[in-house]
């Protein structure tokens, strides 16, 4: 796995972010990186309460918004209201996830137990869903650049603890990169970020206690580098802070849709 991450940074000041998941976390973190290099921040979060806390933190000119990424239509509201104030959204960070693992289960209770339909709905329609709606979406913005997606480390190799998380995340990669072509035609570059262990909420109690955990702000600071740098992935890990950010190579890659 080469490490090839590096280049000529970009300047980003004044751009246009919508970050999913912004009110916690590494959406929260990103919102705070991004902010530093000048971006503009809309932060969008079913958790209103801790979205507006978080984004009252950041301060003018960022906001925070409501949107359930599972919703077509609140995202075509987020993206009109965005165009028609900012002139567009540059950047899309499909962020929000949510585990099908409840938190209270026990560390080496069975995994089948939350293999179930309401288990898949529920993670499919955040995970998977939320990242194609929002593409489809942001593709209306006339300034839309790049499209950031987090996926995970459950993307490359399966967690046993969690099957339909796996499934979603594995999902989300293959769709990112069988698009990578068609938006690169459009001028949309997109990157897929898949993280370690990260100290978050998304993560239960005892899981927190028995593996190391990163910073949110390392991932913070490894998708504002993504937004910086010209070199392209399309797929990334960031595992470790003492690591980084490195590209990873898939092995195939897609077959083209000009063949
Ligand atoms: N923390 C980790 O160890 C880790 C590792 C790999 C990947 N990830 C991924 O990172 C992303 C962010 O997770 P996190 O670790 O910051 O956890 P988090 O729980 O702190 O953040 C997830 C955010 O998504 C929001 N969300 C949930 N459903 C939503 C919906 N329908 N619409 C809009 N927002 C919604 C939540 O309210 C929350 O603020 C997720 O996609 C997760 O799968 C996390």
């Amino acid at each position: 796995m080469p490490d090839t991450k590096v280049s000529l940074p970009r300047d980003v000041r004044g751009k246009v972010a919508v970050i999913t998941g912004a009110a916690s976390g590494i959406g929260e973190a990103t919102a705070k990186a991004f902010a530093d290099l000048g971006i503009t921040v809309i932060g969008a979060d079913v958790d209103d309460a801790r979205g507006a806390t978080t984004f009252a933190a950041l301060g003018a000119p960022h906001s925070y918004r409501h949107l359930d990424v599972g919703s077509s239509d609140e995202w075509g509201a987020l993206i009109a209201d965005v165009t028609r104030e900012f002139g567009g959204v540059d950047i899309v960070h499909l962020n929000a996830g949510v585990m099908t693992r409840p938190k209270t289960a026990p560390l080496m209770d069975d995994p089948l137990a939350w293999f179930t339909e309401s288990g898949f709905t529920k993670v499919m329609t955040v995970n998977l869903k939320g990242v194609a709606l929002g593409i489809i979406a942001a593709l209306e913005s006339p300034t839309l650049s790049h499209i950031i997606v987090t996926a995970s480390g459950a993307a490359l190799t399966p967690l046993a603890m969690d099957p339909l998380y796996t499934m979603s995340k594995y999902g989300v990669l293959g769709m990112c990169l069988a698009l990578e072509e068609s938006l690169a035609e459009r001028g949309v570059r997109i990157d897929v970020i898949c993280p370690g262990a990260i100290g978050t909420a998304i993560t239960p109690p005892d899981i927190q206690a028995a593996v190391k955990q990163e910073s949110p702000a390392f991932l913070g600071n490894a998708v504002a580098e993504l937004v910086t740098t010209a070199d392209h992935g399309p797929v990334w890990t960031a595992f470790t802070e003492a690591e980084g950010l490195r590209r990873y190579d898939v092995p195939g890659g897609p077959v083209s849709a000009t063949v």
